[in-house]
């Protein structure tokens, strides 16, 4: 094992009650109820895919325009945007900290394979933006989770192979994403290869047991 990809919103920080609370407000004006049941679709799906996914559950995805449907989305990244200011070095989830710090400290190459044009921001603000190596650039891609395109970029990013990395994951799109990319993946409250309940239980010993 020579590398490991990461999610962000969910698995890094949690960043996915600020989605959700953008995506409750905007469903809130079109008149579309969702809870946070609905939501577990929406999690590692881009922010048009979100959206689509939302008028289609409220029977309004026929009564948009492209143009319009860009117009909304550019809305809750407005509302989003504004509630990651709040995000700091603080926030980072428990066990993360320590788990980048010891896969620093054993040589382990490390990328962000997320679904969120927000996710350079965010890991500036976290303090971390410097510690990957890659981060992948998804304005590049074409085909969002669970399609394995951003996952299969960050591994070429990295220069390894798909069974040479682990991949951490807190979404059902994430985890098919790294099983179509031929990549052993950890999720984190998802059923995954290895499934755990907090990224507290992450750690440099557990991936050399997954060896
Ligand atoms: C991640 C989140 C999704 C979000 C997507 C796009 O995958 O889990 O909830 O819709 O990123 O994020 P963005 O910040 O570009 O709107
Ligand atoms: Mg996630």
């Amino acid at each position: 094992m020579k590398a490991v990809v990461f999610d962000l919103d969910g698995v890094i920080t949690d960043t996915a009650k600020y989605h959700y609370q953008a995506w409750k407000n905007m469903a809130d004006k079109l008149g579309i109820e969702i809870d946070i049941e609905f939501n577990e679709q929406l999690k590692g799906v881009s922010r048009i895919d979100s959206l689509k996914r939302i008028l289609a559950h409220g029977n309004q995805l026929e009564s948009y325009e492209p143009a319009e449907i860009e117009r909304l989305a550019n809305e809750k990244n407005e509302e989003y945007k504004d509630l990651i200011q709040l995000v700091t070095a603080a926030d980072l989830l428990p066990g993360i900290e320590s788990f980048l710090k010891e896969l620093k400290a054993h040589g382990i190459r490390m990328a962000i394979g997320s679904a969120s044009k927000n996710a350079p921001a965010i890991l500036a603000r976290l303090g971390i933006l410097q510690d990957f190596d890659y981060i992948v650039d998804v304005s590049e891609i074409v085909n969002g989770k669970p399609s394995p395109d951003i996952f299969l970029k960050a591994i070429e990013g990295l220069g390894v192979a798909a069974d040479e990395a682990i991949g951490v994951e807190d979404a059902e799109a994430g985890i098919e994403a790294l099983r179509s990319a031929g990549i052993y993946s950890i999720g984190i409250g998802v059923e995954g290869d290895t499934t755990l309940t907090s990224t507290a239980e992450l750690t440099y010993e557990l991936l050399q047991k997954l060896n």
